[in-house]
């Protein structure tokens, strides 16, 4: 007797919790107006930038995640006159998806100060990522100048169009070119020919890690936890009735 009722207590309680949280999540936490194509339009000379996010999908994706990140965002926004120099046909040649990549090497998925970048850690993840993890950019100080090297393209951190927690924008005056695209050694888009050699393929849609449990196990323990959880669900929905 005492422990049904005690069982029912805790349940109730873990029904409550649940449904506290759900209100919780419910309202999406807004990062009041941060606006990236504003701070951009304001910037007065983006307008191809704007355009390759635009294309790439990517503003909708950053601007959503600006909702709800705890990391914040820091963009490095190359200027018109930035594209303008590339050599001709340089972003022609790519494909759609090594656009989305060239975008996302210069989108980190954390905020930077222009003075945590004077002190920080070599290299610096970006969101662009392939098979060796993730395309890193390296950040040297000198004063307070703060220059961003690809390996391929050095330039300075000029103009911060906004430097405030949860998005950081600079402005640069090359376009940040990954080796993993333009160096001597890129791929050139063709996987297959050389994937005979030693490196076994690995179907990972860009996110590694997680690595796969034993699967006897796992599936035993799922299909204990998944009665556990109809059960207590159908608790819950007598609780609330
Ligand atoms: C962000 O700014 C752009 C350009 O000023 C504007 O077109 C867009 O509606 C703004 N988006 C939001 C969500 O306020
Ligand atoms: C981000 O939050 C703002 C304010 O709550 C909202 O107006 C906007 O639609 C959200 N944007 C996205 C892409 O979720
Ligand atoms: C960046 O810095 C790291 C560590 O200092 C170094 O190993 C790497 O070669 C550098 N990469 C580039 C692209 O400069
Ligand atoms: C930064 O890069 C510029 C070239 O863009 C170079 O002249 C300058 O010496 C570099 N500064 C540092 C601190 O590396």
């Amino acid at each position: 007797m005492a422990f049904t009722s005690l069982t029912f207590i805790l349940l109730s309680s873990f029904c409550f919790i649940l449904q506290a949280q759900a209100q919780a999540q419910a309202p999406a936490p807004s990062s009041g107006d941060v606006n990236l194509t504003a701070i951009l339009v304001k910037g007065g000379q983006f307008t191809t930038l704007i355009k390759l996010l635009q294309d790439t999908q990517q503003l909708t994706q950053i601007q959503s995640q600006l909702n709800s990140t705890s990391q914040g965002f820091t963009v490095f926004a190359p200027t018109d006159n930035a594209f303008q120099n590339l050599k001709s046909g340089a972003l022609n040649g790519l494909g759609e998806e090594q656009k989305v990549q060239l975008i996302l090497y210069h989108v980190t998925p954390k905020y930077y100060s222009l003075s945590d970048l004077l002190t920080v850690s070599n290299p610096v993840r970006t969101q662009a990522s392939g098979r060796e993890g993730s395309w890193g950019l390296n950040f040297t100080g000198q004063g307070n100048q703060v220059n961003v090297s690809t390996g391929i393209v050095e330039t300075q951190l000029n103009n911060a169009l906004r430097q405030q927690f949860p998005l950081a924008v600079y402005q640069v005056d090359k376009v940040l070119l990954p080796e993993e695209l333009f160096g001597a050694k890129s791929p050139a888009a063709a996987p297959s020919p050389k994937s005979a050699k030693s490196s076994p393929e690995i179907p990972s849609v860009g996110k590694t890690g997680g690595a796969p449990s034993p699967s006897g196990n796992g599936a035993a323990e799922r299909n204990v936890g998944l009665g556990v959880i109809v059960g207590i669900g159908l608790i819950c929905m007598g609780a609330l009735f």
